[in-house]
């Protein structure tokens, strides 16, 4: 996720365009840079680093007034996707004649191709970035007519896209087109404007259209035309925004949680799609891990060790089932801090599979330079390109689920769950334990859950009244068998980090050995109910709470009506295979968290004592 923001009219654009992307810093903040249409032609400032480093630049580096100004530009604040955080992988991104320039928001995902047939042609490039090929690619089919050309281009790429596009030989207009990434068009008086996001927009102008996949905006100072991808001219309604500048900020939502715990349809979208061969090409689905350079020795471990701290261990734990179930092969799982003062076992043949959101995160670094000293190989799981995590693991993974602002962690974690079965899967195929229609089935299965999480937020009411009249409770356990016990420890500790209740997750066949005695009339219990084999074993414990008086939830599959009658409630998630239920069954626990939180008056973006990211022990 990346902040893109555009404007044409008779102001002076620079000021614009940094006010702008200063309101859409929260969608990245890596790197900055703008490119403008002036007295000297096309000029681009760039920057590593916060907004402010832009400005500190271009105030630097502009030694007359006219040398960076004009009335028409382009701006971007980067959340890295290809190519670590840096001046020249920041946005705009240039063709090889730098006579074009591009902002980009998505993810490119046949760049590599593209790459590759520009350079047999004589393109050169410059950055690690997927956007420079979209900048050469329509550079490459520029002949005096920048929207020809970008149909063109844009007819090539494969993945998801917003992007700006400013042409030096064209100075009159500015080009947005896009498909999965959001582009709105701002329509002022004797100035137009295009953001990622409303908040960019608001200062100018009220009225708006929000592009649709493929359509694409030529914005001119005084009119703004629409076409469809071949070209036809079409006709689009305009929509008036009635938010206030920091609703808009937060999408229209009351907090980040609650918007970031809405954006993971599309995270996991983003972060499965890339890495799996294409549906329309015929003969078996694969799992494609080579972008990230895994290869058949990776699976000749002897040991996978998962080692992070928080949600991000939570999803270890998970993985550990998913290595164990899918690939047979032993699994250790150790919360960071634990790890490092231990006195582990450690063995070359040993591969270490390191997950943290912000790949900052102090006792998970050390624990990755202990293993990495132990001669172990590194997989490092990361939200963050550039992490520290990310530079010193010998492969990463990244999670594509754009910048995770609220404290407590939601898409991160789906996400790491989503990487985590694709390597635990290819594991599985390259030690020989899954075979190619097994595999089939599981990917079928993985590619339905975005729209599996669509539909189980769709159905948010409810959880909503339910915590309405539960957020008072003294105590709430979790619990649940195998894969749901798993994810009952990350349930507990949404809602306790952000409503501040007493929670906890235990495996329910350890009811009887402890925690039962803690069961009254004050509890809520949830129980997690997807594990189909173990269902008789949940009954049997539900049926135990129930008579100490506590009330039950239940999280089960929608076409189950196996616990009707002994819960309080139900809430249902769409049926998937028993080994990926986490990525779905944790959505309504986060939603109960959020609302418990707001039923509360807590601002569930920051709770309270806790940092989104812990640098130090
Ligand atoms: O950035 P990391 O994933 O390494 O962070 C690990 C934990 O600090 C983090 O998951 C923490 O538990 C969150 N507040 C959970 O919501």
């Amino acid at each position: 996720m990346c902040g893109i923001v555009g404007y044409i009219g008779n102001q002076e654009a620079v000021p614009i365009l940094l006010k702008g992307l200063k309101k859409l810093e929260y969608r990245g903040y890596d790197s900055a840079g703008i490119a403008v249409q002036g007295k000297m032609g096309l000029v681009v400032r760039k920057a590593k680093g916060l907004i402010k480093n832009l400005e500190e630049k271009i105030s630097a580096e502009s030694k007359n007034a006219d040398e960076f100004c004009g009335f028409a530009g382009i701006g971007h604040t980067r959340w890295a996707t290809h190519g670590e955080p840096s001046d020249v992988n920041s946005h705009p991104q240039t063709d090889a004649s730098g006579k074009i320039a591009v902002v980009h928001n998505g993810i490119i995902e046949n760049h590599g191709k593209l790459k590759e047939w520009l350079l047999s042609k004589g393109v050169t490039f410059q950055s690690e970035t997927d956007t420079e090929a979209v900048a050469n690619l329509i550079g490459f089919y520029y002949r005096g007519d920048l929207l020809q050309a970008v149909m063109e281009a844009v007819g090539r790429l494969e993945g998801s896209w917003g992007l700006g596009i400013i042409c030096a030989d064209e100075p009159d207009r500015i080009i947005a087109v896009r498909k999965e990434s959001p582009l709105v068009v701002g329509i002022g008086k004797g100035e137009n404007l295009i953001a990622s996001d409303v908040p960019a927009l608001l200062e100018y102008t009220r009225e708006v259209y929000y592009l649709e996949d493929r359509e694409i905006a030529v914005l001119f100072k005084d009119h703004v035309d629409f076409y469809s991808d071949e070209g036809q001219v079409i006709q689009k309604e305009k929509t008036h925004i009635e938010w206030d500048a920091a609703s808009a900020e937060k999408g229209g939502y009351e907090h980040f949680m609650l918007k970031e715990i809405h954006e993971q349809p599309k995270a996991l979208t983003d972060t499965l799609r890339p890495r799996l061969t294409a549906a329309d090409t015929g003969g078996a689905r694969k799992i494609n891990l080579d972008e990230i350079g895994f290869d058949a020795s990776w699976a000749q471990a002897s040991r996978v060790v998962i080692t992070a701290c928080g949600t991000a261990w939570h999803a270890g734990v998970i993985g550990k089932y998913a290595f164990e179930h899918f690939a047979r092969i032993p699994v250790d799982v150790d919360v960071a801090s634990e790890f490092r003062y231990r006195d582990p076992i450690l063995n070359p043949k040993d591969i270490f599979i390191i997950i943290s959101q912000s790949g900052e995160t102090a006792d998970t670094l050390a624990a990755m330079r202990m293993a990495k000293k132990g001669g172990a190989r590194i997989i490092a799981i990361t939200n963050v390109v550039g992490s520290t995590l990310a530079r010193e693991a010998d492969l990463v993974m990244y999670t594509w689920a754009g910048p995770e602002i609220a404290v407590a962690s939601t898409k991160a974690f789906t996400t790491q769950l989503m990487c985590l079965n694709l390597i635990a899967l290819q594991f599985g195929v390259l030690r020989g334990v899954i075979k190619s229609a097994q595999l089939n089935e599981y990917i079928n299965a993985l590619e339905a859950i975005p729209a599996q999480a669509e539909k189980i937020l769709k159905g948010k009411e409810n959880i909503q009244r339910f915590a309405s009249q539960q957020f008072n409770k003294g105590k709430v356990f979790f619990m649940g068998r195998l894969f749901d016990y798993a994810a009952s420890l990350e349930s507990a500790l949404k809602l306790k980090e952000i409503s501040y209740t007493h929670s906890e997750a235990f495996a329910a066949g350890e009811l009887k050995h402890g925690p039962i005695a803690l069961v009254d009339t004050s509890t809520l219990v949830v129980a997690l109910c997807t594990q189909s084999k173990l269902f008789d074993k949940m009954e049997s414990s539900i049926t135990q709470v129930k008579a100490r008086g506590a009330a039950v939830a239940v999280i089960t599959y929608e076409d189950s009506d196996r616990f009707n009658n002994i819960a309080d409630e139900v809430f249902r998630i769409p049926r998937t295979d028993d080994s990926l239920s986490p990525i779905l069954s944790v959505i309504p626990a986060q939603l109960f968290a959020y609302y418990c939180a707001v039923q509360r008056g807590l601002d569930p973006d920051k709770p309270r004592n806790l940092a989104k990211s812990v640098t130090v022990e």
